[in-house]
């Protein structure tokens, strides 16, 4: 674990004018030429976040100790915070596309934290970067306008080397953001639209968290959805939105109806899709969401229906702690049980975008074979990214995190679009693969089939331009055992990137300069050090 002292956080920020901030810091109090006064920046949503320790019932018996994330409305609509009953998950924000949210944040545990609203195209101070961390009794304040897409968001902690273990005892929680357009859709409201947050975590004997850091990153035994084991929710006969958040430390799932029926997706990262889509499984790796649309009277009141989290392979483990677990990655589980009831006497308005399940259907569009297939009209540059093990640990171009660090290939130019390709190989083509003679810790990683990555990247939304399969025969079948499940339409902040795969995804950057962060969000490779900075410059 890493500590940053008072005098590093400081020199971090670079600024004197944050010396001030063991109170506050505020993002207009920065600007430059003109004088501004904080109250140039007027809230429509006004809100105090706490995290906190707290205990909750998860388990029959004693309460688990837990940190939770609190909050209430200090001015604007009295929904923009809706706490959740019985679960350790924060309350869910309900922010409107052009709000202006003030969140005053204060730090009730007993290391530092700072928190980051992941997806969000909020300016850098906003964005809760390891490097404004505060210390218990601190408060930080963010100040931003809502500039995204309706859709499904999430916050979550960000210290540096610490955001694994602060996630995993309870700080996440969602977002929803809604706009004028969302209620044209016709979607299910009120509750006929469920979050289900999808977590695993692994308990003592006294109900108590157990966390562990593995290279394959924690994989808990016990699958928790909205913070509670044994999901079972009771429906009605009728149609309901789904929006998932794989809020998991490392465990990735493929998500399908029991009966093989497939599933109708409306939604991922970055919002609402234009045309829903079909699949027949759908793979979510941390950090991702999905929304569904089910008709749970396809099968009709009285019926049970499992969503279960399907098999595969190419998960991680054979010698590197996957084995520590009963539930691997790519294991086959249950994950929510439905129990349907009488459709609702006054019907619910159908809802319009209804895809067309009649036909096969199956992952296709974006796969291409050749490395020089992805082309943007108007990409101004490519650069490669190399996830890959070297000395023991996992790094993106052979670098680790440093707290303000910024490689020349990492600045890129405000305004621009470029393609970055996230590469799950070594720059040799080795790492990841079989590895051969490299031994543990060797480019090769030592025999080992390689780990998944799911890549992440702050202050934006990109578009997954290509995927370029494994070439090696291994790699290739596991590949094939999650790619259909890939939804890489619409907008996305993070992209699951297999052992052996490439992934090219097209990103722009818009309207704020600054330093921000890319990483796996695998969240023990995080914290290991699988994520650097990029800088975002003027022209
Ligand atoms: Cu949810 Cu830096 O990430
Ligand atoms: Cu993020
Ligand atoms: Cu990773």
């Amino acid at each position: 674990m890493q500590r940053i002292s008072r005098r590093q956080f400081l020199k971090y920020t670079g600024l004197g004018a944050l010396a001030a901030l063991s109170t506050q810091v505020s993002v207009p109090a920065l600007a430059l030429g003109k004088r501004l006064r904080n109250s140039e920046f007027v809230p429509d949503v006004e809100i105090a976040l706490t995290a906190e320790e707290t205990s909750v019932s998860i388990l029959p018996g004693a309460p688990t100790t837990t940190w939770v994330y609190r909050a209430e409305v200090l001015s604007g609509p009295n929904d923009a915070v809706v706490p959740l009953q019985d679960t350790y998950l924060g309350p869910i924000m309900r922010w409107r596309n052009g709000q202006r949210i003030r969140v005053r944040f204060e730090n009730k545990i007993f290391e530092e934290t700072i928190v980051h609203w992941h997806g969000l195209h909020v300016p850098e101070l906003a964005d809760g970067h390891p490097r404004f961390v505060i210390g218990n009794g601190e408060t930080y304040t963010y100040e931003f306008q809502v500039k995204d897409r309706a859709g499904t968001y999430w916050y979550h902690p960000h210290p540096h080397g610490r955001t694994g273990p602060q996630a995993y005892r309870g700080l996440a929680g969602l977002i929803y953001i809604t706009d004028d357009d969302e209620p044209n859709r016709g979607l299910p409201t009120g509750k006929y639209d469920i979050p289900l947050v999808l977590q695993d975590r692994k308990f003592d004997a006294n109900n108590q968290l157990v966390y562990t850091t593995p290279m394959i990153g924690f994989l808990g035994d016990t699958i928790l959805v909205n913070g509670q084991p044994n999901a079972s929710f009771d429906v009605e006969a009728t149609t309901y939105r789904l929006r998932f958040l794989n809020g998991s430390n490392s465990r990735i799932y493929k998500l399908a109806w029991s009966d093989g029926t497939p599933l109708s997706v409306i939604g991922t990262d970055g919002g609402l899709l234009d045309i829903p889509v079909a699949r027949n499984y759908v793979t979510i790796s941390p950090g991702e969401r999905v929304e569904l649309l089910v008709d749970f009277g396809t099968w009709g009141a009285g019926k049970q229906i499992r969503l279960e989290s399907l098999a595969f392979s190419g998960g991680g483990g054979m010698g590197m702690g996957g084995g520590n677990t009963t539930l691997p990655n790519g294991a086959r589980f249950t994950v929510a049980t439905f129990n349907i009831s009488a459709p609702p006497p006054t019907a619910t308005p159908t809802p319009t975008p209804t895809p067309d399940v009649s036909t096969p259907v199956a992952y296709v569009p974006f796969v291409t074979n050749s490395q020089t297939a992805s082309t943007s009209a108007r990409a101004t540059a490519t650069r490669t990214f190399y996830l890959y093990m070297m000395a023991g640990r996992w790094t993106i171009n052979g670098r680790i995190f440093e707290m303000t660090a910024v490689a020349p290939d990492e600045v890129v130019q405000l305004g621009t679009t470029e393609i970055w390709e996230f590469a799950n190989t070594s720059p040799s083509g080795m790492g990841g693969g079989p590895g051969g003679p490299g031994g543990p810790g060797g480019p090769g990683g030592g025999g080992m089939m390689g780990m998944p990555h799911p890549m992440h990247i702050h202050g934006l939304q990109f578009r997954v331009v290509s995927r370029i399969p494994p070439t090696n025969a291994t790699q290739r079948a596991n590949w094939e055992t999650v790619k259909d499940g890939y939804v890489d339409e619409g907008r996305k902040d993070t992209v699951l990137v297999m052992p052996g795969e490439r992934v090219q995804v097209e990103v722009r950057f818009e309207d704020y300069t600054g330093l921000y962060l890319y990483h796996c969000h695998n969240l023990e490779h995080e914290d290991m050090g699988m994520m650097r900075n990029y800088r975002v410059v003027a022209p």
